[in-house]
């Protein structure tokens, strides 16, 4: 059964070599944007195609505001520190999900805590997040504040796990009711909707990643959406060394950050971002394709779009029976030329944040063991 699936993995991409499994694909006007950019010698913090890609970009998602950034890590960073997140509060979110979500929480001097996440969305469950406070947490002076440690819960951040979309609008109501920022980690959802509304712009800030792994690629970079004009303006002003503008002087108001994506990635990212509709119809096909072929393989399931979602299905995901066939699925496909990759380990049992606050986490520790995905790259 296992060479079934190498076989027809293979066959779906056309090769029987080495399928990766997510490639870039560089087939529109990447070349020319380029050569353009280079010819320019705007290739740093300056240049048309980080305005142009901000503009476009904003649409896209239909956000107010976009600002690029040098990765998505530092796009959630930035979105914590305007959230308010300061040094000794603490960050809610999910367990399952990839190292940069607590990274840039611990950026802060922050703890994340743990609620678990949903079997069919992989992402945040509204259901434990709303249990957690009400059984931890009380509002004081308008802050939701966690009763065993006294600190200050300010934000949480969900995430849209491999594009699939959490239940983002229940939790954007609890976290509304509780007075707690909510930002999205949309690293891996460009293009991927909740209820015809894009992932991402459902928090007060949405932070996405152009990583070369991701759906379009700028090498590396990120983006900060926002509907409100004055945090847009910080992010940009942050992520450029809270530079003041001045013609010739060099002031600074306050400790920023050296995050603004290059103009050369810029280049890269608005030649990809045409694309994007062409590789979302793509990725959609090949799911079609993976969930009629898995219907017929025993004790394995596709992953398909949860209700209510428009899924960019970024990596393809199966579950498989057990960690057992989990394990023995890894080795054989990785041994024959498919690369597949298990999801994440989960945050609360990594030694940095195994002292973390959590509620029990019965699907992500279910989902941990299962879930492989597979190859989804674009194909040609
Ligand atoms: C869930 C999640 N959050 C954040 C990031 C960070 O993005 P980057 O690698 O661009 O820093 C990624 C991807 O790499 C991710 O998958």
């Amino acid at each position: 059964m296992m060479q079934k699936i190498v076989d027809f993995i293979k066959k779906l991409y056309g090769s029987s070599d080495f399928i990766a499994l997510h490639e870039p694909r560089f087939a529109g006007r990447e070349k020319e944007f380029l050569i353009e950019c280079i010819d320019s010698t705007f290739v740093s913090s300056v240049g048309k195609y980080v305005d142009t890609f901000e503009r476009e970009f904003a649409k896209k998602v239909g956000s107010k505001y976009a600002i690029a950034t040098v990765n998505g890590t530092s796009a959630l960073h930035i979105s914590l520190i305007l959230a308010g997140v300061k040094s000794g509060d603490e960050v809610i979110t999910q367990p399952l999900t990839f190292i940069a979500t607590c990274n840039a929480i611990s950026y802060c001097g922050a703890k994340p805590l743990f609620v678990d996440v949903d079997l069919d969305t992989m992402g945040m469950s509204a259901e434990s997040l709303r249990d957690f406070l009400e059984k931890n947490c009380e509002i004081l002076d308008r802050k939701c504040v966690n009763k065993s440690t006294k600190k200050t819960i300010t934000a949480c951040v969900p995430m849209h796990t491999f594009g699939h979309p959490c239940k983002i609008e229940a939790i954007k109501e609890i976290c509304d009711k509780w007075n707690i920022t909510l930002v999205e980690d949309a690293a891996e959802s460009l293009g991927s909707y909740y209820k015809k509304r894009h992932t991402g712009t459902f928090g007060k800030m949405g932070a996405f990643s152009f990583n070369g792994n991701k759906i379009i690629t700028s090498g590396g970079g990120g983006v900060i959406v926002t509907d409100d004009e004055s945090l847009a303006k910080k992010a940009k002003h942050l992520t450029t060394t809270a530079k003041i503008p001045h013609p010739y002087e060099y002031v600074h108001d306050e400790i920023g950050y050296n995050y603004r994506m290059p103009n050369i990635n810029a280049a890269l990212l608005v030649a990809q971002l045409e694309q994007l509709d062409a590789f979302l119809s793509n990725k959609k096909e090949t799911a079609q394709i993976y969930k009629d072929f898995f219907a017929n393989i025993e004790s394995m399931e596709f992953l398909a779009e949860p209700q209510d979602s428009v899924s960019n299905y970024w990596l393809h995901s199966i579950m498989l029976k057990d960690k057992e066939q989990r394990d023995k699925f890894l080795e054989f496909t990785n041994k024959n030329g498919v690369m597949t990759r298990p999801i994440w380990r989960l945050m609360n049992e990594l030694e940095m944040f195994k002292d973390c606050q959590s509620s029990s986490l019965d699907n992500a520790k279910y989902l941990s063991q299962r879930v492989v995905n597979i190859p989804s790259s674009v194909r040609l």
